[in-house]
C-alpha cells in the first residue's frame, strides 16, 4: 500500500474513524464500519448535502425508498442483463480480476514467480448482489440488493408528481446504501461491496438543448460544492467518459475525479440518462410514466440528468485531501462544516475543581447546539494533538485568568494562533465558522 494511504488507514483505526468490517472475525472484504468519530463525519457530510440539495432548493424534493425491490425493476433498468464487469481468471489459482485492471493482473502474474500464468478470455460477471426473501430459498424468492439507489426514485416518479407541487424541471434527492459484488474491492473504502450513495435524479424536458444545459449546470454545481468544502482545486478534475466506458443507461457521462494516492480516480458521476429509466419502467410495469405539462397539456417522457456521488468515496477523498503533517504532527484540516466536533473544551488543569467547573459549564452550554469534545487528560499539548488528528477546528481552554475575566483561550487548528474570547461570545464565534 502507498505510504500516505497506509498512514491514513492507521490514523482512521487509531482515532475511531473507520474500522475494517467484522474486524474480530478477520474482516469481510469490501465492508467497513464507521467508528465514533467517522460516523459523525459521515452524518455531517450527508446532512450538509441534504441541506444544500433539498432544504435550500425549491426544485428538489427528497425520497427514502426501500433497498429491496421487486426483481422486475432490475430487469427493467437493464441491471440484470448489463450491469457487469469483464473478468479474467488466473488458470493456476482461479482468482478473478477485472479485465481492465492491467496493473493488478500484471502484479498477480508476478506473484506466481517462475510459473507461466495463463488467463482465461474475459467473461461478463454481474455485479448485483442476490438475496432470498421469505422462508423458501430458490428462484421464486430471489431478489437483488440495490446496485444503485436510483431505481427506487424512478419507480416513484408518478407518486412524487401526484403528491407534491413539483413541475419540470425538478429533482428527487436520495441518500442510501447500495451493494455491488465488486470483484476486486480495494484502496481502503474506495471500492467497497456495501457503500452509500447520494443522488439527485433531475427530470427535464426531453430536448437536447435542455439536456446539454442541465448537464453543464450539474457539473459546475457539484464541482463548486466540493471546492466550497475546502478541497484543493489541483486535486479535482472533470473527465468525460469515452463511448465504450459509459454505463448502459447513459447518453453522456462525466466524472469528477480526485488525485488519489494511487492515481486519478472517480469521485462522483454526472450522467445524462435520457428517458432510459422511465421508458423501460413504463414498458415493464405497463404503467404510464409520462409527464403532463399542467400549463400546455403536452405529454412526454422526461429525461433524467443524474448526479451520483458515493458518500464513502466523498468522505475518503475529503479526509485524504485534508490530511497534513508538519513537525511530526498529523492534522486533518477538515472544513468546520463536516468536522466531527466543532470545538473541544479543556480545563487547564484537571485537578483544580474551579477550572473544571467553569469549563464544564461552557461545555454543557454549547452541547445542545454543537458536537463538542471534552478532554481533561494529560497536558494541553497532548490534547491539542489528539484533537488535530480528528480535525477539531477550535480548542477552548479555561485557565486561571478565566475566573477573573470570563474569557477563554481559543486555539485555531490550522494556524496554531490563540485568541482570547469572552465566554458569552463563544456560541456566536462557532456559529460564524460553520455557516
Ligand atoms: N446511479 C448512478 C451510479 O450508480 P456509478 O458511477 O456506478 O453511477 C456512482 O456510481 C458513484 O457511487 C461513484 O462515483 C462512486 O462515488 C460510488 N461508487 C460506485 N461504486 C462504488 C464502490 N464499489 N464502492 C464505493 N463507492 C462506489
Amino acid at each position: 500500500m502507498n505510504n500516505l494511504l497506509e498512514k491514513f488507514v492507521a490514523l482512521c483505526k487509531r482515532r475511531g474513524i473507520i474500522f475494517p468490517g467484522s474486524d474480530i472475525y478477520g474482516g469481510l472484504a469490501g465492508t467497513w464500519d464507521y467508528g465514533p468519530i467517522g460516523s459523525i463525519i459521515k452524518k455531517n457530510l450527508k446532512d450538509l448535502w441534504w441541506h444544500d440539495m433539498v432544504q435550500l432548493r425549491d426544485d428538489v424534493v427528497g425520497l427514502d425508498a426501500a433497498i429491496m425491490m421487486n426483481p422486475k425493476a432490475w430487469e427493467a433498468s437493464g441491471h440484470v442483463s448489463a450491469f457487469s464487469d469483464p473478468l479474467v481468471e488466473c488458470k493456476i489459482c482461479h482468482l478473478r480480476f477485472r479485465a481492465d485492471k492491467i496493473d493488478e493482473i500484471a502484479a498477480h502474474t508476478k506473484s506466481h514467480d517462475g510459473l507461466t500464468t495463463d488467463w482465461t478470455e474475459p467473461q461478463q460477471f454481474n455485479l448485483l448482489v442476490k438475496a432470498y426473501l421469505g422462508v423458501i430459498e430458490g428462484k421464486q424468492s430471489e431478489i437483488y440488493l440495490r446496485g444503485e439507489i436510483t431505481n427506487g426514485v424512478h419507480v416513484n416518479f408518478q407518486n412524487v408528481v401526484k403528491s407534491t407541487r413539483v413541475k419540470i424541471p425538478f429533482g428527487i434527492a436520495q441518500i442510501g446504501k447500495a451493494f455491488r459484488n465488486e470483484i476486486t474491492p480495494g484502496n481502503f473504502t474506495f471500492r467497497s461491496r456495501e457503500f452509500e450513495q447520494m443522488e439527485v435524479q433531475f427530470y427535464i424536458k426531453p430536448e437536447k438543448q435542455e439536456g446539454d444545459k442541465w448537464f453543464e449546470y450539474w457539473k459546475k454545481n457539484r464541482m463548486d460544492w466540493y471546492l466550497s468544502l475546502g478541497m484543493k482545486k489541483e486535486n479535482l478534475r472533470l473527465r468525460d467518459h469515452d463511448d465504450d466506458e459509459r454505463a448502459h443507461y447513459a447518453k453522456a457521462a462525466t466524472d469528477i475525479e480526485y488525485n488519489a494516492p494511487w492515481g486519478w480516480s472517480e469521485f462522483m458521476g454526472i450522467h445524462n440518462r435520457g428517458d432510459w429509466d422511465l421508458s423501460r419502467h413504463e414498458e415493464y410495469s405497463g404503467m404510464n410514466m409520462k409527464y403532463k405539462d399542467p400549463q400546455t397539456d403536452e405529454e412526454y417522457t422526461p429525461w433524467d440528468i443524474e448526479t451520483s456521488a458515493g458518500v464513502d468515496r466523498s468522505l475518503l477523498f475529503l479526509l485524504l485531501d485534508s490530511y497534513s503533517e508538519s513537525e511530526g504532527r498529523t492534522v486533518l484540516k477538515l472544513s468546520p462544516k463536516i468536522a466531527p466536533f466543532k470545538a473541544a473544551v479543556f480545563p487547564l488543569l484537571a485537578n483544580k475543581p474551579e477550572l473544571v467547573e467553569k469549563a464544564r459549564g461552557i461545555f454543557e452550554s454549547l452541547k445542545p447546539d454543537f458536537m463538542i469534545a471534552w478532554d481533561d487528560r494529560g497536558n494541553i499539548g497532548k490534547r491539542y494533538a489528539a484533537q488535530d488528528e480528528i480535525g477539531t477546528p477550535f480548542c477552548i481552554t479555561v485557565d486561571f485568568d478565566t475566573l477573573d475575566d470570563d474569557a477563554v483561550t481559543v486555539r485555531d487548528r490550522d494556524t496554531g494562533k490563540q485568541e482570547r474570547i469572552s465566554i458569552d461570545k463563544i456560541h456566536e464565534f462557532i456559529t460564524g465558522k460553520i455557516s
